[in-house]
């Protein structure tokens, strides 16, 4: 996945492009670089590790200059050595690159450059470029030679190019791969994302596949690969650049955890009026339109993925519309079959992740209308969909997805609303109870965030264990999912997650007195009582049943071992509020074991690979 960071500037930029490192870290952390220039000579310092422990190492602080690259490494073409950190350097060294994608023709442009006579220094795909750029450049402007260098190649790139030879001048290009282009005062940025560079620019103009910006100090264009200059739009961003800090937390995760009364109460504002759910313009879709679809297919990824299947819930309970939700990785090479009543939703927090880029853009070939779910704004996604829903849970750092999933569950809700009452298939007072019902979660979450100490004894009494089942049914059946995947993500804990009665079917043999086995059973009209029948069974073979029950459940207490409790809801909310309970105890149990948690070893944040 990696991240790239780049400033020209007329001041020294070392701090900024560190602290875009430190940000941008959640994208790779097996190696890392950075790159100056000054008196025309590149100055180069890398190492294997994360920034701070390759900082310690060669003080990155020491390096100076008015403009420079950095690149924090995740790596795919190479193993994880010095070598293959990046930037990536031409033979005579005037010509350094960094990349975020992968070069899918890189062997074969690399055997043709080495019978030219390059010589290749690291096992990476991201050299070629260096290469590449260098053979385009003999009579021709630098920006000409990035142009007919990024012509010969197949793949996805984000890069940052740097000549020595041009202090004044930094370049990027993007396909497939994000890029955002900083705009600021007397200097200009490059980012894989937005926070990394929101300390110093709000001003942003996003890159498109297949386009390069020329930046210096005072100006930026950009131009197509066929040399065209376009004219695009400046964005001003909404986050502050507080929300990516910590702001005293020890970790992002928890920080995010917390936040969410704070996300869904801002994912809300504004858009319940009169008794409507109201969409910003960007939404797009007419009501007419909304009538007439008579299916819904949802394509996403991880735990964007998690909040798809719930969404089917919503959408099929409430809305009537029969919905499939689809991985975006298996979606495309499925053959969909897809017509113009079919609606397709991707839902992404990031909106770079590669698999639902794919799937949408599968899409998009059958000629139907789509929608986005996105928390990033002007993101890829966003930026291929007919309409545009944006949850509002503000930056996300920690690499597990906490506050994103419980947004991107109020805006399907809301939509499920939204359609509920244009298709009638809610009465006026249903309509009513659903919306008090979503007004009154952020004060709720609150409460379930004050069980947090109940929580904290469980990760005590089990942070050794190695395996541990999540069972529900219903709609607690993706949150089982989802509790399971937070728990391997941050913790390396096996778990598996399962509808409560197909336990029956397998999962039932691994139950023995050592295993912990986690029942998300709110009460609700239609499985409750099952579920109670599923919990004597895991009892009776003398399993540790932790059980999110909801308050004043009187049976649960009875059988479970730790019960946390939340308040009472509708049905489809209870999601929101049961998947709290099960993120602090993914965290608390990956911080009793001392886990890198907002950089669990071997994940990233935005998977912009396929
Ligand atoms: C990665 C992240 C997950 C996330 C998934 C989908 O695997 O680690 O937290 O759920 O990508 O990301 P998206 O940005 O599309 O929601």
């Amino acid at each position: 996945m990696c991240g790239i960071v780049g400033v020209v500037s007329s001041n020294n930029v070392n701090e900024k492009l560190f602290n875009g490192l430190a940000n941008l870290e959640y994208r790779g952390y097996d190696s890392v670089g950075m790159c100056f220039i000054k008196n025309k000579r590149f100055y180069i310092k890398k190492g294997v590790g994360k920034l701070e422990e390759v900082h310690k190492k060669v003080n990155f602080l020491k390096l100076n200059g008015n403009i420079g690259l950095g690149h924090c490494r995740w790596s795919t073409h190479g193993g994880v050595t010095e070598k293959n950190a990046h930037p990536h350097v031409d033979c005579k060294n005037r010509i350094s690159v960094v990349h975020n994608g992968i070069i899918e023709n890189y062997s074969e442009l690399k055997e043709g450059l080495i019978k030219n006579g390059h010589k290749f220094y690291s096992q990476t795909d991201t050299e070629v470029i260096a290469h590449l750029i260098e053979d385009s450049l003999k009579d021709s402007r630098i920006e000409d030679a990035v142009r007919n260098a990024l012509k010969r190649v197949e793949g996805s790139y984000a890069l940052g190019i740097l000549f020595a030879g041009q202090p004044d001048k930094l370049i990027a290009a993007r396909n497939e791969s994000p890029l955002v282009i900083g705009i600021g005062n007397n200097e200009n940025f490059i980012a894989s994302d937005v926070p990394s560079i929101l300390s110093y620019t709000k001003k942003v103009i996003y890159l498109d596949d297949k386009e390069i910006a020329v930046l210096t100090k005072e100006h930026v264009g950009i131009f197509g690969l066929d040399g065209n200059k376009k004219n695009k739009k400046t964005q001003t961003i909404s986050w502050s650049a507080e929300a990516a800090q910590k702001s005293g937390y020890r970790h992002f995760m928890l920080k995010e955890i917390y936040e969410q009364p704070r996300a869904i109460a801002d994912t809300l504002d504004e858009r319940l009026l009169n008794g409507n759910v109201v969409f910003e313009k960007e939404f797009s879709l007419a009501d007419d339109y909304l009538t007439k679809i008579n299916r819904i297919v949802i394509v996403a990824c991880g735990t964007s993925w998690h909040a798809g299947l719930i969404g089917k819930f919503m959408l099929e309970e409430l809305a009537k519309i029969p919905t499939d939700v689809e991985y975006g990785s298996e979606f495309r090479y499925r053959h969909p079959l897809l017509d113009k009543n079919t609606l397709v939703i991707a839902i992404s927090q990031s909106g770079e992740t590669a698999d639902t880029i794919a799937a949408l853009k599968e899409a998009k070939k059958h000629g139907v209308k789509t929608l986005s779910i996105c928390n990033a704004m002007g993101s890829s996604i966003t930026r291929m969909s007919e309409g545009v829903i944006y949850t509002r849970a503000g930056p996300e750092i920690g690499v597990a997805s906490t506050k994103a999933f419980t947004t991107q569950l109020a805006v399907l809700y809301l939509f499920t609303i939204l359609l509920s009452k244009i298709r009638k298939t809610l009465n006026e007072k249903q309509i009513k109870d659903m919306i008090e019902g979503i007004r009154r979660i952020p004060l709720q979450l609150q409460s379930v965030l004050d069980e947090d100490d109940e929580i904290l004894k469980c990760a005590e009494l089990y942070h050794h264990k190695l395996n541990s089942i999540y069972l529900g049914r219903g709609v607690n059946f993706p949150i089982a999912l989802e509790g399971a995947l937070k728990l391997k993500e941050v913790s390396y804990i096996h778990a598996e997650g399962y509808p409560a009665a197909e336990m029956k079917h397998g999962p039932i043999a691994l139950i023995d007195k050592s295993m912990p086995v986690v029942f998300i059973a709110p009460h609700d009209v239609y499985t409750y009582k099952k579920v109670l029948g599923n919990i004597e069974e895991v009892k009776a073979r003398g399993g540790i049943i932790i059980a999110v029950a909801t308050e004043n459940d009187k049976e649960i207490p009875k059988k479970a071992k730790h019960t946390i409790f939340i308040p009472k809801t509708l049905y489809t909310l209870s999601s929101i509020l049961s998947v709290v309970p099960l993120q602090l105890l993914a965290y608390h149990i990956a911080d009793k074991l001392g886990r890198d948690i907002d950089k669990p070893r071997s994940l990233a944040k935005t998977v912009t690979v396929e």
